[in-house]
C-alpha cells in the first residue's frame, strides 16, 4: 500500500435501472432436481466464477483446486506474474490429478520438485503421468507401448479461461465466453475506486447448509430482513433500502439516504439516530462483537471517543465527517491508507453488489464482507456457503488466514450472522408447502431477488419472474 490515493477514473457505467416491477417467482429454481442437474451445463459451466483469491497464491508453482459440481479446477501461479487454470483431471485415465483433503474447502499446496526434474511438477499418483506447471506432458511411462499414438495434444492438462479483478481470481469453464472485465460491468468500474484488492482476509469460515444455495445468497442481498431479523439494530435507526439492476447481470443494493444519518450518506458507515455521538459508539461496539463484521476496530475506537470530541448537539452529518475523519487518521499513522472515494460515489454504490451468479461484494473505503454459494451435489436442498471478512492492515501485518469449516451457529460464526442462517433451512422447507404459491419479492427493497431470477432464466430457459396479479 503505498500513500492515499485519487478515485479511479475509468468508463462510466451505464445508467442504473430501478426495480419496481411486482413479480412471483416460482419455486423450481429452488427445490427441482431437475432444475439443480440442469445448473451444470446450462449455467456452472457458463459464468464467471470467483475461486478465491491471488494472495493465496503467492509464490511459482502454488496452486489452489476450486470445485463446481462435477468440475474440479486447478490454479497454480505459472510464473512470477502469471495465473494459469486447468482442469483437475488426469489425460490417462482421468484420476483428479490433486486431491482436496477430506472435509478441507479445496487443495492448496506447492507442486513438488521431483527428483532428475527442472521445475514443479504435478505428478498424477494412479501411474505416474507427469506435467509441469504450463500443462504439458513432461513423462509418461513406457510411452513407446503406445507406439507415437499419444500426441502432444492429448496428453497435457486441458486448460480453464481465468483472470483477475477486485484481488480474486475468477474461472470460466465455457472456452467462448466473454472477457471477465466485461462480464463484471458495470460492478468492476463502479468498484474500482475502493481498491478491494488491496484488502487481505480477516477471517473466512465455510459450511454446508441445508438450503439452495440461492436461498443462502438472497439471504444477504435485500435490507427488507433487517428490521425484524436483526431487531436489535431498529435502536440505532431506520435499514430501508433500495435495490438497482447493474447492466446485463448484476444489482446492487443500498441504504436509503436519511438526514437523521448524516446527510446524503448512503453507505455502510453510517452513524446512529438520536444522539449520533453515543448511538454511534453502541452500533459500532455492536457490530464489532456480535456481527464481527462490517467495521473494523479503528472505527470502533473512534466511535467510542466520539462523545468526548464532540459537543452534545453536534448535527449527525458532522458527526459523522469527524467519525470517519478520525478513523481515517489513525489508520494513517499506523501505515494503512483508505482511498479517497467522492461521497457521491460512494452513495451510488451502495453496500453490496451481487455479481451473477453466486457472488457478494459488500464493499467499503477500508473493510469487506463477501458472500458465496454453490450447490453440494445435486441436491437442491443443499449447498456451499462461504464467508469472509476483508480488511486494510499495514504491510505485512496481515494475519495468517485459513478457510474454517463452521457449523451454521452463532458459537460457530456470530450472533448476527446466526440470525441470518436461522432463516435458510426453514424457507427452504417453507417453499415445498402445497399452500406456496410463489415468491414475492418487495419490488423496491428485494429487486436483486427478482433480477437473479431474470437473468438466471436467460441461461437457464425457465423459471423467469412473472407478473404479481
Ligand atoms: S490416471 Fe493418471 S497416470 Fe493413470
Ligand atoms: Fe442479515
Amino acid at each position: 500500500m503505498s500513500s492515499t490515493v485519487e478515485i479511479t477514473k475509468g468508463p462510466q457505467p451505464p445508467a442504473a435501472e430501478e426495480l419496481s416491477d411486482a413479480v412471483t417467482i416460482g419455486v423450481d429454481a429452488y427445490i427441482s432436481q431437475d432444475y439443480a442437474r440442469a445448473e451444470r451445463d446450462k449455467l456452472w459451466r457458463k459464468v464467471w466464477l470467483q475461486t478465491g483469491r491471488i494472495e493465496e497464491i503467492p509464490n511459482v508453482g502454488d496452486y489452489i483446486t476450486y470445485e463446481i459440481l462435477d468440475d474440479s479446477i486447478l490454479i497454480v501461479r505459472r510464473a512470477v506474474d502469471e495465473i494459469a487454470a486447468y482442469h483437475n483431471v488426469c489425460a490417462h485415465r482421468g484420476r483428479r490429478l490433486v486431491d482436496t483433503p477430506r472435509g478441507a474447502k479445496h487443495a492448496r499446496g506447492h507442486a513438488p520438485v521431483p527428483e532428475g526434474s527442472k521445475g514443479e511438477q504435478f505428478t498424477c499418483g494412479y501411474h505416474g503421468w507427469r506435467y509441469d506447471l504450463a500443462g504439458k506432458s513432461t513423462r509418461v511411462i513406457y510411452k513407446e507401448d503406445w507406439k507415437g499414438a499419444l500426441k502432444n495434444e492429448c496428453i497435457g492438462l486441458s486448460k480453464v479461461n481465468v483472470d483477475t479483478w477486485g484481488g480474486w481470481i475468477w474461472v470460466n469453464l465455457d472456452s467462448k465466453c466473454e472477457p471477465l472485465r466485461q462480464y463484471l460491468e458495470p460492478a468492476a468500474t463502479m468498484l474500482d475506486p475502493f481498491q478491494l484488492q488491496n484488502m487481505r482476509y480477516r477471517w473466512r469460515k465455510w459450511g454446508i447448509f441445508d438450503c439452495n444455495w440461492k436461498v443462502a445468497v438472497e439471504a444477504f442481498n435485500e435490507t427488507y430482513h433487517v428490521e425484524t431479523t436483526h431487531p436489535e439494530f431498529n435502536n440505532w435507526g431506520k435499514f430501508r433500502g433500495w435495490a438497482r439492476v447493474q447492466g446485463a447481470r448484476h444489482s446492487n443494493i443500498g441504504y436509503e439516504a436519511s438526514k437523521n444519518m448524516g446527510g446524503d450518506q448512503e453507505a455502510k458507515l453510517r452513524v446512529g439516530t438520536g444522539d449520533a455521538r453515543i448511538t454511534t459508539a453502541e452500533m459500532q461496539r455492536y457490530t464489532w462483537e456480535k456481527a464481527q463484521t462490517n467495521t473494523v476496530q479503528t472505527l470502533v475506537e473512534a466511535a467510542e471517543r466520539l462523545k468526548d470530541e464532540l459537543p452534545e448537539g453536534t448535527p449527525p452529518g458532522q458527526v459523522l465527517q469527524h467519525w470517519l475523519a478520525s478513523a481515517r487518521r489513525d489508520d494513517e499513522a499506523r501505515g494503512v491508507f483508505w482511498p479517497v472515494v467522492d461521497p457521491a460515489h460512494v452513495s451510488k454504490s451502495g453496500t453490496a453488489w451481487q455479481i451473477f451468479p453466486n457472488f457478494q461484494i459488500g464493499h467499503s473505503v477500508n473493510n469487506m464482507l463477501c458472500y458465496a454459494a454453490r450447490p453440494y451435489g445435486y441436491d437442491p436442498d443443499k449447498c456451499i456457503f462461504e464467508a469472509a471478512v476483508y480488511q486494510l492492515y499495514p504491510p505485512g501485518q496481515e494475519p495468517q488466514t485459513e478457510w474454517v469449516y463452521s457449523e451454521a451457529t452463532a458459537e460457530a460464526w456470530s450472533y448476527v450472522l446466526s440470525q441470518d442462517f436461522s432463516n435458510m433451512a426453514a424457507v427452504q422447507q417453507g417453499m415445498k408447502s402445497q399452500g406456496f404459491s410463489g415468491t414475492k419479492p418487495n419490488p423496491y427493497m428485494e429487486g436483486a431477488i427478482a433480477n437473479l431470477h431474470r437473468n438466471l432464466a436467460k441461461y437457464m430457459g425457465t423459471g423467469a419472474p412473472r407478473e404479481l396479479k
